[in-house]
């Protein structure tokens, strides 16, 4: 029976971490700080391709405070890690040899008594380079031949036969995550074992590689991580610092700190690579696909591979007899690219939402409509049923709350207060996947519990989700249960990305805290409880934290304290354990996504040339959501990063050395309260069971796709100007003005 408490599923509870926040008492990874520590600050290449021919410390380690400066010569060899063991995104250790690949590979590393020595002195090491120009072009050719994604009947054959045509290439550029803290490391070495503070998104994973790398053990790495100022994928996965760190620790003795300048957080973690993405639809006049081709590119570090899975949603999205998706890379001297938030399907749904708002248009068709039309019955790639799959309701509720009947499809027609309006819509939809996971649930003798998983909360709620999933099966409200996360003394839990975590948690968590309720309803039937006498354990039911027998009201029963004050323990711990969704035989008969759609109103004022996002409403079907407020503002955050991706981000390399050259939050923008629209988010909640027993998919990530497609879809229905290479600039959209 569902218990009206707070911590219910699907209760708006506020943040439990929250007050840490507001307080300033939440520690982030640089907030700690320990007796004696030293301060690294990394020298980085100021040249994008070459060979360093020699490196002078000398000027460097004669400075105040200098306690050692490292380079190749003095650092030690690194294992590298087997990508089977952990994963990175950059596999080659700091410092491995001498060639440069990318502007900002570390070069040398100096540590010092405070972080002004460290950085004074890092300015005095001076190196030789053999330079070389390096190649940043964003242009695409790519390096080998395509390789296909996924294909069925002949895309080709069937588009040159086709009436109704649509073939454009969209771009997208280079962009960088930027969460709002900084990558951080302060590693201790107790002479035995490592603690790093860490700001990651796995923990666990994190332990593996630093583990192999520095050629200890496993349990001699911990990586605590209590506060994660969000990573949006740069942190899924460990960055040389990490690395530096703790060797200059296990170096010295020392415990060291290492935090990245903004100015690194460009190329030292990570960024989202540059796409061209090629595509090619033929419909029927009334607006049946008949094929769907997507060629897409994209760039890669030298010698480094991460795949811009742009094909994600491609093959499933539409009904279409006729598919093919395929991709290329280019290798460039640019710094290893990483997952940026819905990595893939952010890029790729932005280029097919785009082709089919160019193929409404085309065929004359409510771009709404279009979509209704070629809804799926199931997943024509996989050959697989939908676990659960309801675009087509997020699509007629974004279209009822939007308004969008009162849509007059013709360019510049509609006004309000003296601006042009220009509405748009695109749908989204991103992979729903469960890890492995592990979890404990303690009842204590305090009468408080505690639920405890080595997963991480990146910003998103997962202290809250966890009180709320634990809490839904003791009957205990968030205040009474302690949430432990972000330690690798903990039962290994899931990274917290793919938007995966909580999905993947549901089923460690509620399986430990049964598990506890079974101990203690044993440990209650042992102990002879009076108020529980006759009742067998397995008749025990725990409510609102107090054991009753099933069919009796709680107020009959013992609150659990007392149960275990009679038995005369402290605690009782329970465990609980779910493979990923890889290795459930049900999971792997179904297609599991997420779907949702978007609509934007922007205003134009020729006049002066402002364009502005003013309106989005979003209808997102994710299965159960179990905490509306977290997870609306997911939504939110997601939907205002839409509005970077399409007017503001990108990522600028100087052709000469290869140094990005907006390496800052003045030069790259973006989307700031200022730039935020009025959003709506509703959700339409249909459990999704496959996925785990409360039904709840991830949201971190869907809410960013197709927003940009949507926003430029708006933007021509304003202006008459298609934008196919983001991000939108507001001369792309005067000189089509002007050409008038
Ligand atoms: Mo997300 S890009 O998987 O952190």
């Amino acid at each position: 029976m569902t218990q009206h408490t707070e911590s219910s599923i699907g209760a708006g509870h506020i943040r439990v971490e929250g007050p840490l926040k507001v307080t300033g008492r939440a520690r982030y990874a640089a907030d700690h700080g320990l007796p004696g520590m030293l301060h690294a600050v990394p020298v980085c290449a100021t040249v994008g391709k070459g060979r360093i021919l020699g490196i002078e410390t000398g000027v460097a380690r004669g400075m105040p405070g200098v306690r050692k400066v490292y380079t190749r010569e003095n650092i030690g060899r690194f294992p590298r890690v087997d990508e089977s063991a952990a994963k990175l995104d950059e596999y080659r250790p700091p410092m491995e040899d001498d060639e440069i690949r990318y502007y900002g590979q570390y070069v040398a590393l100096v540590v010092a008594d405070t972080l002004e020595q460290a950085m004074a002195a890092a300015a005095a090491v001076a190196v030789q380079y053999d330079a070389q120009t390096p190649d940043v072009s964003m242009d695409l050719a790519p390096d080998d031949e395509p390789r296909v994604d996924t294909e069925r009947g002949d895309a080709p054959g069937a588009y040159a036969q086709a009436g109704i045509r649509i073939d454009h290439t969209y771009t997208t550029p280079p962009e960088t995550n930027n969460p709002l803290e900084m990558h951080a490391t302060v590693a201790v070495y107790d002479g035995r074992a490592f603690t790093l503070y860490e700001s990651s998104q796995g923990i666990v994973n994190h332990r593996v590689a630093m583990a192999r790398m520095l050629d200890v053990p496993e349990d001699s790495v911990r990586v605590v991580t209590e506060h994660v100022g969000s990573g949006f994928g740069s942190k899924l996965w460990p960055w040389g610092h990490s690395l530096l760190a703790a060797a200059a620790a296990r170096d010295l003795g020392s415990p060291v700190k290492l935090v990245l300048s903004r100015r690194m957080m460009f190329h030292n973690v990570g960024h989202r690579s540059n796409t061209s993405q090629r595509v090619r639809l033929s419909a029927t006049r009334d607006g049946r696909l008949t094929s769907l081709r997507h060629d897409y590119l994209f760039h890669v570090a030298m010698d480094e591979y991460h795949k811009e899975n742009c094909g994600e949603a491609t093959g499933f999205l539409y009904s279409t007899p006729n598919l093919r998706a395929a991709y290329g890379s280019a290798r460039r001297n640019i710094a290893p690219t990483t997952s940026m938030r819905g990595p893939g399907a952010v890029p790729g749904l932005y280029a097919i939402e785009s082709a089919m708002d160019e193929l409404a248009i085309e065929l004359g068709m409510d771009p709404v409509e279009l979509r209704l039309r070629n809804e799926p019955e199931q997943d024509e790639a996989a050959g697989l049923p939908f676990s659960s799959r309801h675009l087509r309701e997020c699509l007629l509720q974004g279209a009822e709350r939007f308004g969008w009947a009162r849509r007059d499809p013709r360019v510049g027609s509609m006004r309000r207060d003296g601006l042009v309006l220009g509405w748009g819509m695109a749908a989204c939809s991103w992979m729903a996947v469960r890890l492995k996971a592990q979890a404990s649930v303690a009842l204590r003798a305090d009468g408080t519990a505690r639920v405890a998983s080595a997963t991480q909360d990146i910003g998103t709620g997962t202290y809250t989700v966890m009180a709320q999933m634990a809490g839904s099966v003791l009957g205990l409200p968030p205040d009474r249960i302690e949430v432990a996360l972000g330690d690798t003394a903990l039962p290994p839990g899931p990274t917290s990305g793919g938007s995966m975590a909580t999905g993947s948690l549901v089923p460690a968590v509620l399986a430990a805290a049964r598990d506890a309720v079974r101990q203690l309803a044993a440990c209650a039937a042992r102990a002879g409880l009076p108020q529980l006498a006759g009742v067998a354990a397995d008749d025990l039911r725990l409510t609102g934290g107090r054991l009753h027998g099933a069919g009796r009201p709680p107020s009959s029963g013992v609150p659990f304290q007392d149960v275990l004050r009679a038995a005369g323990i402290e605690r009782i711990e329970g465990h609980g354990q779910s493979e990923g969704s890889d290795a459930d035989p049900r999971a792997k008969r179904h297609s599991m996504h997420s779907f949702g759609a978007h609509f934007v109103e922007v205003t134009w004022e020729p006049a002066i040339a402002r364009l502005r996002v003013a309106r989005v409403v979003t209808v997102i079907d994710a299965g159960r959501i179990i905490n509306p407020r977290t997870g609306r503002n997911q939504i939110e955050g997601a939907v205002v990063m839409g509005v970077g991706m399409a007017l503001l981000e990108e990522t600028s390399y100087d052709s000469r050395q290869g140094a990005p050259v907006n390496n800052n939050l003045a030069d790259y923008m973006v989307a700031t309260h200022a730039d935020a629209p009025d959003i709506d988010v509703h959700f339409v909640e249909h459990p999704d069971t496959v996925l785990n027993e409360l039904g709840t998919r991830g949201i971190g990530e869907i809410g960013l796709a197709g927003v940009a497609a949507a926003i430029t879809s708006a933007v021509h229905h304003a202006t008459g100007v298609r934008v196919r290479d983001l991000p939108v600039k507001v001369e792309t959209l005067l000189q089509a003005q002007s050409a008038d």
